[in-house]
């Protein structure tokens, strides 16, 4: 009797998984151990463990070289980074943000007592919607103080527009750049696209110090008043400012840092090569459109994001992680990059396009452990879950 099934196996149909190990796909970058203890044993003989070290005063060079910047100051994470920008720029009431934002900012404008008013999204480019900001601003007129855009998925806002817009209504600008470490817009590094712009170095992120951030500014005041809110100790020219946090770098985040830096090119390089192998291996599935960073940024090539439209694909973006988790794909979406989402009221229509477009999109593994042959076979699952969706959508899960 022929045993051999119609259609290709699915583990979501309880064959053996494609991979026999969870293809991660943000595993963590360390470099290598030597480089580690060399670095460390410098910072145990010399005793000297914060309070803007010589490490951390170096990264800050190195970043502000590598942007371009008069202002480099590191921080502890990304999350005190958002917060100090706030209080530097003593922003007041509202603040407007793209209708995609993370936990951290939404919590650095509670945290700051500013309250978010969301804006749409584009669906081809999850980036800030200009119109819809122009909207808010012109029927919020002196209730908005700061517009903190957020640059998504190595790619970057239209910073041209939102700067016009900044200075037409006299409010301020910044940036969660965090997505977009050392892109390159119109020839020039990203950091100066705002006031200010803030970055992590957490270590699901491409440039990663295990924990760890950084502002960009090149307003001298600015950039004082942060390194005195950095610290009650200060840093630099002492500027009186109303409130203090501890945000300061350690030598030891500092540390992995500057050789994270150093090793930044290859990651990069590794990166776009693993995404241009998905954009011709996924070209052909109807229904998965692949997010390509904007034609203006040379991006750092961090994400591979993707956005289902069921109609066409025939199953929904929920069901297709199911079919890649059940192969040992790490297909996901993040609920704290969303977190938006619990703030978004039903009945606001003007965001509910919005709202689909977040429901219907997923990253795909890229990284250190993923390998053009895990891509290829990655594609190959996607084009068969497309041909077969019909039958794997009734399947109970
Ligand atoms: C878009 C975005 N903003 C902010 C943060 C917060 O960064 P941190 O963990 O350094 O506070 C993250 C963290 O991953 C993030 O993805």
């Amino acid at each position: 009797m022929n045993t051999t099934p119609s259609h290709p196996t699915f583990g979501i149909l309880g064959a053996r998984p494609r991979f026999n190990t969870l293809l991660v796909g943000d595993t963590t970058y360390l470099p290598a151990p030597e480089r580690y203890e060399s670095i460390f044993r410098d910072i145990f003989a010399r005793q000297y463990y914060t309070n803007q070290g010589p490490l951390t005063s170096q990264l800050e060079q190195r970043l502000s070289v590598l942007h371009g910047m008069r202002h480099v100051v590191c921080v502890t994470n990304a999350t005190i980074g958002l917060i100090m920008a706030a209080e530097a720029m003593e922003l007041r009431d509202q603040v407007v943000v793209p209708a995609l934002a993370s936990t951290s900012v939404l919590q650095s404008l509670a945290w700051a007592g500013l309250e978010p008013i969301f804006c749409n999204i584009d669906s081809s480019t999850h980036q800030m919607n200009i119109g819809h900001v122009t909207d808010i601003l012109n029927q919020n007129r002196g209730a908005i103080s700061g517009i903190l855009a957020v640059n998504q998925w190595g790619s970057i806002c239209d910073a041209p527009a939102l700067r016009s817009l900044a200075s037409r209504f006299g409010i301020h600008l910044y940036f969660d750049s965090v997505h977009a470490f050392a892109n390159v817009v119109n020839g020039a590094s990203i950091g100066s696209l705002g006031d200010v712009e803030v970055f992590s170095l957490h270590s699901s992120q491409i440039m990663g110090g295990a924990e760890g951030g950084f502002l960009c500014t090149n307003d001298d005041a600015l950039a004082a008043r942060l390194r005195n809110i950095r610290s009650s100790y200060g840093a630099g020219t002492f500027t009186a400012v109303a409130k203090t946090s501890n945000g300061r770098m350690s030598e030891a985040q500092a540390a992995l840092g500057l050789l994270h830096l150093d090793d930044f090119p290859q990651l990069q390089s590794r990166n776009l090569a693993l995404l241009q192998r998905y954009e011709s291996g996924l070209e052909k599935v109807s229904g998965l459109r692949l997010l390509k960073p904007s034609d203006t940024c040379n991006s750092n090539y961090a994400y591979v994001v993707c956005q289902v439209d069921e109609s066409v694909f025939g199953m929904s973006r929920d069901r297709l992680i199911a079919v890649l988790k059940a192969e040992n794909i790490n297909a996901r979406h993040h609920p704290c990059l969303e977190a938006s989402l619990a703030y978004i009221a039903p009945e606001e229509d003007q965001l509910q396009h919005s709202v689909d477009v977040i429901r219907n999109y997923f990253q795909l593994p890229l990284g250190v452990d993923v390998s053009v042959h895990d891509v290829d076979q990655v594609c190959a699952v996607l084009a068969e879950a497309r041909t077969y969706a019909t039958m794997l959508k009734k399947i109970e899960v």
